[in-house]
């Protein structure tokens, strides 16, 4: 039994399948890692077209997915632990499930919240990924968590669901081959700051060489450079991550 459960709500499952056949979250599956249900939305649409979009009130361009197929597909993920109100919120009094919106309203997703996401465990995360001109405003209602992927607009949430579940998946022990290290030295990693710069073979292309440390041999220097390498570039490329 997986110690994560994924489940990923759209109205585009297609879009899912080479994710989940060709990539690094495919062989944590296959390693039980943890295990991905995809649930098409339209199979809690309304009527015999099953609709899951309406116009706004108000007026406005485009469609609004509707409550009513979103309340059923995210009850039927996770039972009855959402099924209990206070007020205008769900209760997901179950500190194991985290029902995530994804919304370029939400909070920017971050190594630090792929981190925590992949630190709970047992646990069952669940992606809602809109499409059209986005949530009616009451099925938030239905979310714990809400994440942008940045300071941009897509045409729906599967391409944000399939970032975090990535960067989620590939923290999970035994997914990577160099383990807790292979993550831990990378950008964002245990100090925060970007990754150095990496050579492979040959050592001199095109005019171009490799830096003399790294053919050295001499791990202490080798260390020493990528710490401060590591240091330049974050400080030239993304200073605001310095001491964060
Ligand atoms: C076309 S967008 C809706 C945009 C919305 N009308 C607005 O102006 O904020 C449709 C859906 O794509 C997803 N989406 C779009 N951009 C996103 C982003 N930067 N991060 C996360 N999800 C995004 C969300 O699920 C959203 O409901």
């Amino acid at each position: 039994m997986p110690m994560l459960k994924i489940s990923i709500i759209s109205v585009q499952p297609k879009m899912f399948e080479g994710f989940l056949t060709e990539s690094i979250v495919a062989r944590a599956v296959r390693k039980g890692a943890c295990e991905i249900e995809i649930v098409d939305l339209r199979e809690f649409g309304e009527g015999r077209w099953r609709k899951v979009d309406d116009k706004p009130y108000g007026g406005g361009p485009g469609m609004l997915m509707k409550c009513g197929p979103w309340f059923e597909a995210v009850e039927y993920c996770v039972g009855e632990k959402v099924a209990r109100w206070e007020g205008e919120r769900a209760r997901v009094d179950d500190g194991h499930l985290r029902i995530i919106m994804t919304s370029p309203a939400g909070k920017t997703f971050t190594q630090r919240d792929a981190e925590m996401l992949a630190g709970i465990s047992p646990s069952h995360l669940v992606f809602m990924c809109g499409h059209y001109e986005g949530f009616d405003a009451r099925i938030e209602a239905l979310a714990t968590d809400k994440y942008s992927v940045g300071d941009f607009v897509m045409t729906g949430g599967e391409l944000a669901a399939a970032a975090m579940v990535d960067s989620i998946v590939r923290l999970l022990p035994g997914v990577l081959g160099g383990g807790p290290q292979a993550t831990a030295s990378e950008s964002f990693g245990r100090d925060g700051m970007l990754e150095a710069p990496q050579y492979t073979h040959p050592p001199e292309f095109r005019g171009m060489k490799v830096p003399e440390v790294l053919l050295s041999g001499d791990h202490a220097k080798i260390e020493a450079w990528k710490r401060s390498e590591a240091r330049k570039l974050t400080e030239r490329e993304r200073p605001e991550l310095i001491g964060m």
